[in-house]
């Protein structure tokens, strides 16, 4: 198959990161169109997201094992390997289930520092019907990376990838 995304996403305005939200779920689907596989996805997933999302220094995906998290496929440094539900901002978004929005990580008690360039991050659940099977955790330097339009613009992005993919 063959797939050419756009590079870097403009995310300059409020206009200009709504528009380049809604060609990434785009990009997602076609990019997954055909295969089911969940190693292949979150992988291709992860790939797409930090190619061509801008301000990014990791992507990619803790999978729930149990009452704890396992890195999966991602873009970025090496990171931390095995994450409790009780500490982090993955483990926040794991327990909750909800989108944890952290402009300052400095400032998030338990915030886990694998990367000591991250800033900001954003965490989002990953839901195949109602059991969790993993977060997608984006981390950036910038600090206020990322808003509400980010955390909506990557929650259709993921219910594009929980969609298209078949879960273990
Ligand atoms: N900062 C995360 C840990 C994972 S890394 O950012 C890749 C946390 O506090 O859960």
């Amino acid at each position: 198959m063959s797939f050419d995304p756009v590079d870097t996403l403009d995310m300059s305005t409020p206009a200009a990161k709504r528009a380049s939200y809604e060609l990434l779920v785009a990009q997602v689907r076609s990019l997954l169109s055909g295969e089911r596989d969940w190693v292949a996805n979150v992988a291709q997933f992860s790939a797409l997201v930090y190619q061509s999302v801008p301000g990014l220094n990791w992507a990619g995906f803790y999978l729930a094992r149990g009452e704890e998290l396992v890195v999966g496929p991602f873009q970025g440094k090496v990171a931390c390997v095995r994450i409790p539900f009780a500490r982090g901002v993955c483990g926040a978004c794991a327990r909750t289930r909800e989108v944890q929005l952290v402009a300052d990580v400095h400032a998030f008690p338990g915030h886990i520092a694998c990367d000591a360039a991250s800033n900001a991050e954003l965490v989002l659940p990953v839901l195949a019907g109602d059991r969790l099977v993993a977060v997608f955790d984006l981390d950036s330097p910038i600090t206020g990376r990322f808003d509400a339009e980010d955390a909506r613009g990557f929650q259709l992005a993921v219910a594009a990838l929980a969609e298209g993919t078949d879960w273990p």
